[in-house]
């Protein structure tokens, strides 16, 4: 028989089958799924399929065994009724449906990691408008009037929305914020140092979207004021948080890099956490990956919110929590994120990924 007939023959098997009895449950596992099984054995075959069947095969050989499974668990949790020909009276004492319980979104699960691990070392957490001014998002953290990251092309503006208009005040255009660093500006302009807090929230920026940007995300922004705040707590900070969360072989280093509220600004790559600084895909063979941005806050910034850089210094970091989860669940595709599949959310728990 063909590989095809066979294949036909045990999707109509599949569909046909019933089990009254864990043992009979157990034997049609085992006849179709265990290591000799029909369904196991035809992928050995599939190995000599001709190449340029593969593709077909191999998706219908797959879903030959995700029925196969999926008739297993109906058979198992005890709401299987047999064949329609068979079916009979209602069993009053078959067991109940289980009740499914929801589970807490990927994203929600890796922010409230970080927390946690920021919570540790004292930091609080301080939420901020989404609608954010042009003085919290852009002036106050020291970006020129001309710089690009306004722009149109980056910026999703709520009003006024011709900014042409001469006669409108700077300051008060409203935008979706592009980052929550404008959660910092207002803790510094209502607290006094020592302040030592993380700005969890969704950001929105004006990308197109694909599997690796998407044009709103999270992030995690982190901020420490104090007298005599040094670059090397920063780096001492980010190691602590990168080991925290992907465990304790991990090695951070810094590039020197720009951002108008920084300064010096730095970019941090972690030793990557899926080959384990070998080289793959995910860290382009290099063997690093970047995690997020940060640097000592600019005494301008500190300035503009009320706080003497004379007397005090400090420190901000940001990250993208997708990126985060991307390296910690390996999911490549940020869009799976927002689609809210219940089947790819159900994957996750507080642990890890149940691979
Ligand atoms: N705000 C920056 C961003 O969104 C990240 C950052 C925060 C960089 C703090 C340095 C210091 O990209």
């Amino acid at each position: 028989m063909s590989l095809k007939d066979r294949i036909e023959k045990l999707e109509a098997e599949i569909a046909a089958a019933a089990a009254k009895t864990a043992e009979e449950v157990e034997r049609f596992r085992v006849s179709m799924l265990g290591r000799n099984g029909t369904v196991t054995s035809l992928f050995e075959e599939f190995k000599q399929v001709a190449s340029e069947e593969k593709r077909e095969f191999g998706q219908r050989m797959n879903k030959l065994k995700q029925s196969a499974q999926a008739r297993w668990e109906e058979m198992k949790s005890g709401i299987d009724q047999g064949p329609a020909s068979e079916q009979g009276e209602t069993d009053p004492t078959r067991p109940a449906l289980g009740e499914s319980v929801g589970s807490l979104h990927p994203i929600s699960i890796v922010r409230q990691r970080i927390i946690d691990v920021f919570a540790r070392i004292g930091y609080t957490v301080s939420q901020g408008p989404e609608v954010e001014d042009d003085h919290h998002n852009f002036s106050a953290l020291n970006f020129a009037p001309d710089h690009p990251a306004r722009d149109m092309q980056d910026t999703f503006f709520v009003e006024p929305l011709d900014r042409s208009n001469q006669e409108i005040d700077p300051a008060k255009v409203l935008a979706l914020r592009t980052h929550t660093s404008s959660v910092q500006v207002r803790v510094m302009e209502n607290s006094k140092p020592p302040i030592r807090t993380i700005s969890p929230g969704r950001v929105y920026r004006n990308e197109a979207i694909s599997a690796r940007a998407h044009c709103m995300f999270h992030q995690v922004e982190g901020l420490y004021v104090d007298k005599g705040v040094s670059f090397a707590e920063l780096k001492g900070t980010l190691d602590y948080f990168a080991k925290s969360i992907f465990g304790p072989n991990v090695a951070i280093r810094m590039r020197p890099s720009y951002f108008p509220f920084t300064e010096p600004s730095a970019e941090v790559d972690m030793s990557c956490s899926i080959c384990e600084g070998k080289g793959c895909n995910v860290c382009k063979h290099s063997g690093w990956v970047e995690i997020m941005g940060c640097g000592m806050v600019d005494p301008a910034v500190l300035k503009n919110c009320g706080i003497d850089p004379d007397v005090y210094s400090g420190f901000a970091f940001g990250m993208g929590v997708e990126r985060i989860a991307q390296l910690l669940y390996r999911v490549p595709d940020l869009r799976l994120y927002w689609e809210n599949d219940v089947r790819f959310l159900e994957q996750f728990s507080d642990g890890a990924f149940r691979a």
